[in-house]
């Protein structure tokens, strides 16, 4: 049974277009294609990404939060995507306006795919060995690669978890990794930054999986080594670092805590000094995450804003058996705070909620088929 409804006159829509409108509960995008007044769903079947608010090329409308495609005609994805649609109205114009069916003449379609394997966070059973995963971030050639002393500290550290601790461990290097900077998808909306991120999903050219995966599913505790590049980390680590908003989103959005029970420290070294500014720094920002810290959390080696003779740093690092012991009591005091944490598991499981920040809750497509 249809039900019309006047929107206004043709030049009224004329000069709005695109524009979203919900009617009888129906969100609908209304377009000017061809000189015709189309309407389809507003909401984009990814994620809810608003569709009046997408770029028109032709036929389809890009939604703006992660591009997928809708015709404006029949409200279904571009060659090879049909199969996935969202509603399509009739619209008709009168004599005396326009109007639109709040009955869609096609339904929405919402392929089922399979889960990317990153939304699958299982908690293992507690008791295992720890695992200790090491994200060195200093930048270099790879094909000719220098002495760093950030990734000697890890290894130091590294190595003291898996011969004397009985860790199991792991290194990712940042250098190694191709992956892309994050795109701002937060910057549009907040459910715009999705877990997993979105250039992961669709990007399998992407490389910071093993960064998610370490992070989210595999560690319980995680080193962190950055060089201080100008007064701050390197390049490559705030590169990683944004791509993790979508981790922290997860908390604010759904109060999902991906990060639970898991302990980070960090390991900074440069020639110019700041130390104690970028540790504030990493803490605030992998606390957010969810990481909770040993005491005495980060070692650091730094000669200061006037030595720039950085032979002398290489040569102190590699000589110190201080710092070189220093790394290794970091691992061990990540690890024992994360024995404790594990044993007292029970206590730490019950609901939490990182209270003091919201977004705008999230208006779903509504009620969609599955094909
Ligand atoms: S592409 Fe539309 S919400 Fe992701």
């Amino acid at each position: 049974m249809p039900t019309w409804h006047r929107l206004g006159t043709r030049e009224e829509l004329s000069a709005k277009v695109p524009f979203a409108i919900k009617l009888d509960r129906q969100q609908m995008a209304l377009f000017l294609h061809e000189g015709r007044f189309r309407a389809i769903g507003n909401r984009c079947n990814h994620q809810g990404g608003p569709l009046s608010e997408g770029r028109v090329r032709g036929e389809f409308v890009m939604c703006p939060w992660h591009a997928w495609e809708y015709s404006l005609v029949t409200g279904k994805g571009p060659p090879g995507y049909e199969a996935e649609s969202v509603p399509a109205f009739a619209v008709e114009e009168r004599e005396d306006g326009v109007y639109v069916d709040s009955d869609p003449i096609s339904p929405r379609r919402l392929v089922r795919h399979d889960p990317h394997p990153l939304t699958v966070v299982t908690p293992r059973p507690s008791g295992g060995p720890p695992r200790v995963l090491g994200i060195s971030t200093t930048a270099m050639d790879s094909e000719n690669p220098r002495f760093s002393t950030s990734d000697f500290l890890l290894d130091a550290g590294l190595r003291h978890a898996a011969q004397a601790l009985v860790a199991e461990t792991r290194l990712l290097r940042l250098r190694d990794l191709q992956f892309r900077a994050c795109e701002g998808n937060y910057s549009k909306a907040a459910h715009a930054c999705t877990w997993p991120c979105a250039i992961t999903e669709r990007d399998p050219g992407d490389q910071l999986t093993p960064v998610y995966e370490g992070l989210v599913q595999w560690a319980d505790v995680v080193l962190i080594a950055t060089p201080i590049r100008w007064g701050q980390a390197s390049s490559l680590y705030y590169r990683m670092a944004e791509r993790l908003n979508c981790v922290q989103n997860q908390v604010t959005l759904h109060n999902r805590i991906l990060i639970q029970r898991k302990v980070a420290a960090f390991i900074i070294t440069g020639g110019q000094d700041n130390v104690q500014g970028l540790a504030g720094q990493m803490l605030t920002f992998w606390g957010e995450l969810g990481f909770l810290f040993p005491q005495f959390p980060f070692i650091a080696h730094t000669r200061g804003w006037d030595a720039e003779d950085m032979e002398v740093n290489v040569r102190q690092v590699r000589t110190s058996d201080h710092l070189a012991r220093a790394a290794a009591e970091l691992a061990e005091r990540s690890v024992d705070l994360w024995r404790v944490l594990d044993r007292h598991r029970a206590d730490l499981d019950k609901p939490m909620e990182r209270s003091g920040r919201k977004a705008q809750p999230l208006e779903r497509p509504h009620q969609p088929a599955e094909v």
